[in-house]
């Protein structure tokens, strides 16, 4: 069995799109791979009562108990790394990662960004697109480098900005595609796995 791993920060609602996926079989009996472990920086993220519910293992490395950015994820990489993972997930992982961290990870790191990356990489996506004037706002999955919200794009989802739009309104547009598309582009970054 091919283990993921997936690390949140609130409220895991890819995540536990993820999971929904994966449990109802919709990636197949051949990819023969399971969410083993749900990993958040925060005790509080709601997304963790989910996995428990789920009877997937969680742990909490909080990044407040750290001094620096390196030794965070040095405990962060323990974890994840019981589990031998052939994907990890980042699904609203709002922590920078540090270059060591994605190089141990590199070809099996993938976030989802809710803008149509190249544009508006970083914070408070949809409140600058509407700024824009932007007709069409969305989300996009991508392997994860060590440049914040680069790397190579393996899938996006496009909705439109509708008149009168609030920030709230588009990030709920988007969420929903969001929820779509990311198992989709899990099952087939398992799928592209060597045998
Ligand atoms: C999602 O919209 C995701 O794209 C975004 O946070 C939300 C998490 O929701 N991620 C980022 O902004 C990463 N920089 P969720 O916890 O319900 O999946």
């Amino acid at each position: 069995m091919k283990n993921i791993v997936i690390l949140i920060s609130g409220s895991g609602s890819n995540m536990a799109a993820i999971v929904r996926a994966a449990e109802q079989g919709r990636w197949g009996e051949r990819l023969n791979a399971r969410v083993a472990t749900v990993v958040s920086n925060r005790a509080d993220a709601e997304g963790l009562r989910f996995a428990k519910d789920h009877g997937i293992a969680t742990a909490v490395v909080d990044h407040k108990g750290f001094s620096s950015r390196e030794a965070f994820d040095e405990a962060l990489m323990a974890e994840i790394d019981r589990f031998e993972p052939v994907l990890v997930v980042l699904a609203g992982f709002m922590r920078i990662l540090t270059p060591a961290f994605v190089a141990h990870y590199e070809g099996r790191l993938l976030n989802i960004h809710p803008s149509l990356l190249p544009a508006f990489p970083g914070l408070n996506t949809h409140q600058r697109a509407l700024d824009a004037g932007c007709q069409f706002a969305g989300a996009t999955v991508h392997q994860v480098t060590a440049e914040l919200d680069h790397g190579h794009i393996l899938a996006q989802a496009v909705v439109p900005v509708l008149q009168g739009d609030s920030a709230e309104d588009l990030a709920a547009r988007v969420l929903t595609q969001e929820h779509l598309m990311y198992p989709r582009a899990v099952a087939e970054f398992l799928r592209n796995l060597p045998l």
